[in-house]
């Protein structure tokens, strides 16, 4: 059985099965049901959780679904967007009144030194908390987490989640260890950190110096293993024959490398192009050949922004070639150019240096033809 049966329906009937770029669950989202069971077993008891991957592996998806599944009450800010503590305040309080609306907990907020306004954004429907210009602004984030302390229950305990938690470093000097004091002297909440850069996060949760050093259970997220994932294709293209799938979830992978989302991303081209143009020899060639032409602007500037060193190892690693396997030629250029990539998210580490993007990579193969 597979998933839509392309070739009977109408066009417009048709809702591609594959989905990225956005969290995915239910009939989107697949495998993970050992992460799903430590991040459960992680809100169970008293410990926070600390989760790392590089970017776009599925992080927010399975923290989503993980913390939906115990029906708790969730608040989830992305540190990306904050841009100052002041700010971070307010975002807090603001996730906070959308599950308590603040008539209800005004009897808990009496030992608010500032108190917010909360006003309605007309063109946005969305809700807008702010505070009068204050000097100390870090007494805006003690009174805000003392709320969130003050309304959750050891019975029903409130979730916590911080997006891309490394971005904590650049908000303000000293606000890892302001919150950190705060955070520990919490009961009744189970926070999940969750971030894409490894380096950063690696020294902010293991850095014996570091005011977070072992604060929670640290938990990396691989890719998707490849039984899953090529199953999850087959039952969703649009063929009945079995070897065929087959062989197109196979190419499909190999070329991702199973990037969770690299692969829904060239499956739904895939997809598309079966349902709509019939097409089915070298449907995955076509496949990439699109997207690879359609982020062709995209790639060119990138590149030319990359010095020389930069490009060489881009090179190489696009040619299957580790750029540090010969220990004695790398130099400490070449080191510090990886370590530059990898910061910046276009290199990644699995089991070896691999170019994140594999369309990218596939560009810098064209190049050097
Ligand atoms: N369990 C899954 N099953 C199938 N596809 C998945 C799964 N998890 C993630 N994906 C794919 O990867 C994409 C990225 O997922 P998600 O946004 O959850 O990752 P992330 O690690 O939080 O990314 P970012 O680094 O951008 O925050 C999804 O849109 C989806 O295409
Ligand atoms: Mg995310």
């Amino acid at each position: 059985m597979y998933y839509l049966c392309g070739r009977n329906r109408k066009n417009n009937d048709m809702m591609n099965p594959f989905k990225y770029g956005v969290l995915v669950d239910n009939e989107y989202f697949t495998d993970r049901s050992e992460e799903l069971k430590e991040i459960a077993k992680s809100l169970n008891s008293a410990n926070h959780l600390i989760l790392i991957s590089p970017r776009r592996f599925g992080k927010s998806s399975l923290v989503a679904k993980a913390v939906k599944a115990t029906g708790r009450p969730s608040i989830s800010l992305n540190m990306q967007n904050i841009l100052s503590v002041e700010d971070l305040a307010s975002k807090l309080l603001r996730e906070l009144f959308r599950l308590y609306p603040m008539e209800r907990i005004k009897h808990l907020m009496t030992h608010f030194r500032i108190i917010p306004t909360v006003s309605t954004n007309p063109m946005t429907s969305m809700m807008d908390v702010s505070f009068q210009p204050i000097v100390n602004s870090i007494i805006l984030i003690e009174d805000a987490m003392a709320l969130i302390e003050k309304v959750s229950n050891e019975e029903n305990k409130l979730v916590v989640v911080l997006d891309e938690f490394q971005e904590i470093l650049n908000i303000r000097k000293g606000l890892d260890k302001q919150l950190r004091s705060i955070m520990q002297e919490q009961d009744h909440i189970n926070y999940i950190l969750l971030g894409s850069q490894e380096s950063m996060m690696t020294e902010i949760f293991e850095r014996k110096k570091s005011p977070f050093y072992h604060f929670g259970k640290l938990m990396h997220l691989g890719k998707i293993p490849y039984d899953d994932f090529k199953d999850y294709i087959c039952t969703r293209l649009p063929s009945e024959q079995q070897d065929r799938l087959d062989s197109i979830a196979t190419e499909i992978l190999s070329f991702t490398s199973l990037h969770p989302y690299y692969t829904q991303q060239l499956a739904a081209q895939v997809w598309e192009i079966m349902t709509y143009d019939n097409l089915d020899e070298g449907v995955v060639n076509e496949a990439i050949n699109k997207i690879v032409r359609t982020h062709d602007l995209d790639f060119e500037r990138l590149w030319l922004n990359f010095n020389r060193t930069d490009r060489s190892i881009l090179v190489s690693l696009s040619k299957g070639i580790s750029p540090l396997q010969n220990r004695q030629k790398a130099t400490s250029t070449s080191f510090s150019s990886i370590k530059r990539l990898m910061k910046a998210g276009y290199v990644i580490r699995v089991n070896d240096y691999e170019i994140e993007d594999p369309f990218f990579k596939e560009w810098i193969i064209r190049l050097c033809l």
